[in-house]
């Protein structure tokens, strides 16, 4: 193992710390732009309570409201205009995941010139990435991507419907304010969407890493264990403050980079998932469970004893043999039997997705995430018709 690992976020954790969002943001400014989704975070009086916390800290502000799910750059390049206009000095991200990575783009548009479109992979000769940012204060009010710390943001162009990824220093969050208390009106399913995302954080990891990273293993083991643990709870009473606590803590965990470091992974699954859900405007979380499932089979019988090793070790199944493809398909049979117990999808069909278009999805993935040789990275490295099969396999 050979890495560097820095996260620069500074992280507060714990119910009832929105009350110190005024205090966090006005060491970076006195003007914020507050970023939010639909509105949910108006109607259960999230947002008055934030901006409670901002006056009497003596801090402005304005508002970019309705940013989608799955956002789009149209609505980050209005973003960027505003703060750009208003003069803001802060961004404060105040949603889910789409509004955290939103946030961010929007931050760095302040300062990026030209097409903010180019910053993300699209088959583009030349890629110029963000140098800086307005400083970014997250606040998630949903428990799924790990947005919130981490330097990551995927946007869709609505234009071409390509859904693309960027990262970069200047993009990590000045501070995460993580308060479960916010999440426990967030409904079932989108509940269920999150557990599903930040279980495939990790399991992308852990399937396409490095050989040879045992305490990267248990840490992703460990992330699994939880969110299976504590995550039907939290769906099935979403007041359950202390489920709430854990899942949302195991989500900041499997994407902050820390369960990563050392295993030099690519993420096939998202790659392919971005298509489906900038195709059909899904909710990420419900196209993971239906892919990473299919994924799985596909690449257990290149790497059976990985497959084994989870099988083992998330549901406890014995093997006769380090590499016993039995189990590794158990354990993948018992995965997905999980997931559809808190009420992911599992199949295409239940998104009302056919076959009439898998090869545009295999294309657009690999336009976004092909390696030189035009394959998607993973193990195993994916050409186009084993992009299909695995979505054949999903119908
Ligand atoms: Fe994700």
């Amino acid at each position: 193992m050979k890495f560097e690992y820095q996260n620069p976020t500074h992280l507060i954790f714990g119910a009832g710390t929105l009350a110190r969002l005024g205090e966090v943001t006005g060491a970076y400014g006195k003007k914020a732009m507050i970023v939010t989704g639909g509105g949910s975070v108006k109607r259960n009086g999230t947002f008055d309570r934030a901006v409670a916390s901002l006056k009497s800290a003596g801090i402005s502000f304005v508002e970019c409201d309705g940013v989608e799910p799955n956002p789009r750059l149209s609505s980050v390049k209005r973003g960027g205009e505003l703060a750009k206009k208003e003069g803001c000095d802060v961004v404060i991200a105040l949603g889910g995941g789409s509004v955290m990575d939103a946030a961010k783009v929007m931050a760095a548009a302040v300062f990026y010139e030209g097409d903010l479109w180019d910053m993300f992979p699209h088959g583009q000769a030349n890629r110029r990435l963000p140098a800086k940012a307005l400083p970014v204060i997250t606040v998630p009010t949903l428990a799924a991507t790990g947005s919130e710390m981490n330097s990551g943001a995927v946007i869709t162009d609505e234009k071409t419907t390509i859904k693309s990824f960027v990262g970069g220093k200047c993009l990590y969050p000045k501070a995460a304010i993580v308060d479960p208390e916010l999440t426990v009106s967030v409904p079932k399913d989108q509940t269920a969407y999150g557990i599903c995302d930040l279980i495939t954080h990790v399991t992308e990891a852990y399937f396409n890493g490095v050989d040879g990273t045992p305490v990267q293993d248990r840490f992703a083991e460990g992330v699994i264990l939880t969110a299976m643990e504590y995550g039907p709870k939290a769906v099935a009473d979403g007041n359950d403050l202390e489920a709430r606590a854990q899942v949302q803590w195991a989500s900041v965990v499997a994407l902050n980079g820390w369960v990563q470091a050392g295993c030099l992974a690519p993420y096939p699954v998202h790659m392919i998932e971005h298509t489906l859900s900038a195709q059909h405007d899904i909710a990420h979380g419900a196209g993971l469970a239906i892919v990473n499932p299919a994924w799985m089979r596909f690449a257990a019988k290149n790497r059976p004893a990985r497959f084994a090793q989870f099988a083992h070790r998330i549901f406890g199944i014995e093997l006769k043999s380090a590499d016993d493809m039995d189990a590794a398909l158990e354990g993948i049979d018992r995965f997905e039997a999980f997931l559809r117990s808190i009420g992911c999808p599992t199949r295409l069909s239940e998104c009302g997705i056919g076959d009439d278009r898998l090869d545009r999805y295999a294309e657009d993935t690999l336009l976004v995430a092909g390696n030189a040789e035009g394959q998607l990275p993973g193990r195993p490295a994916m050409t186009k018709a084993d992009i299909v099969e695995v979505l054949r396999s999903a119908l």
